[in-house]
């Protein structure tokens, strides 16, 4: 099963595809993850992509797209996988298709995660990120058994520095510009999926189970 997660910056993607990656044995593939990593270990790609994203901004699609395909060739991929943040432009999304087809494959579901952005700038700035495992919690809807500090791997808990509010509505603006038409992209493929990320995690982990079966 080969699954794409759309929506805006903070819908709850990468809460979603965890939950979904688990149930169904695919692997997660977050490129925001990904370039987070490499931030961490201070890679060359990790600076390139440090400029973009503490801006707001994206990262170029040729750089991504690299990575990205790099990614999922790897043997662990080979049952499938559910990507999270990728793609975000047209182009990407055409790349994808491309290499999908010479395989002679395809993208089942395109989910696309539905929150309006007000919902969204409150989200973000409750947000913490575990610096090590990248699990993600909400200081008031999701927060962690001890204050500041991972459940799963004990590490610190940081708020990202892309999610102070001048840079998230800065997101939104890239998102409505850039990534929405996918929604279209995908739409006319016929593999689109609408859920309303505003209810509880777990109703809208229930719905996507009710779309994969
Ligand atoms: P990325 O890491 O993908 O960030 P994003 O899309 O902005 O998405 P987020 O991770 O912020 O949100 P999410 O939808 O995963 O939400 P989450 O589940 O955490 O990318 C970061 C940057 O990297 C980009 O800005 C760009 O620069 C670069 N980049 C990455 N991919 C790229 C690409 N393909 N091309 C170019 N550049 C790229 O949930 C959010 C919060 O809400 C959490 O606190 C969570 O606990 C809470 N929450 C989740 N669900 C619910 C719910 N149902 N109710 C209440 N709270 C909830
Ligand atoms: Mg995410």
């Amino acid at each position: 099963m080969k699954l794409i997660m759309l929506g805006a910056p903070g819908a709850g993607k990468g809460t979603q595809a965890k939950k979904i990656a688990e149930k169904y044995g695919i692997v997660h593939v977050s490129t925001g993850d990904i370039f987070r990593a490499n931030i961490k270990n201070g890679t060359p790609l990790g600076m390139e992509a440090k400029k973009y994203m503490d801006a707001g901004g994206l990262v170029p699609d040729e750089l991504t797209v690299r990575i990205l395909l790099d990614r999922v060739a790897q043997d662990d991929c080979k049952n499938g996988y559910v990507l999270d943040g990728f793609p975000r432009t047209i182009p990407q999304a055409e790349v994808l298709d491309q290499e999908l087809t010479k395989l002679g494959d395809k993208i089942d579901y395109a989910i696309d995660v539905n929150v309006p952005d007000e919902a969204i700038v409150e989200r973000m700035g409750g947000r913490r990120a575990c610096v090590k495992c990248g699990a993600t919690y909400h200081i008031v809807n999701i927060p962690p058994k001890k204050e500041g500090i991972c459940d799963v791997c004990g590490s610190e808990l940081i708020l990202r520095d892309d999610d102070k509010p001048e840079t998230v509505q800065k997101r939104l603006d890239v998102y409505h510009e850039q990534t929405q038409p996918l929604v279209d992209f995908y739409q006319k493929k016929g593999v689109l999926k609408e859920v309303d990320g505003t209810k509880q995690m777990q109703e809208i982990f229930d719905e996507i189970c009710g779309i994969l079966g």
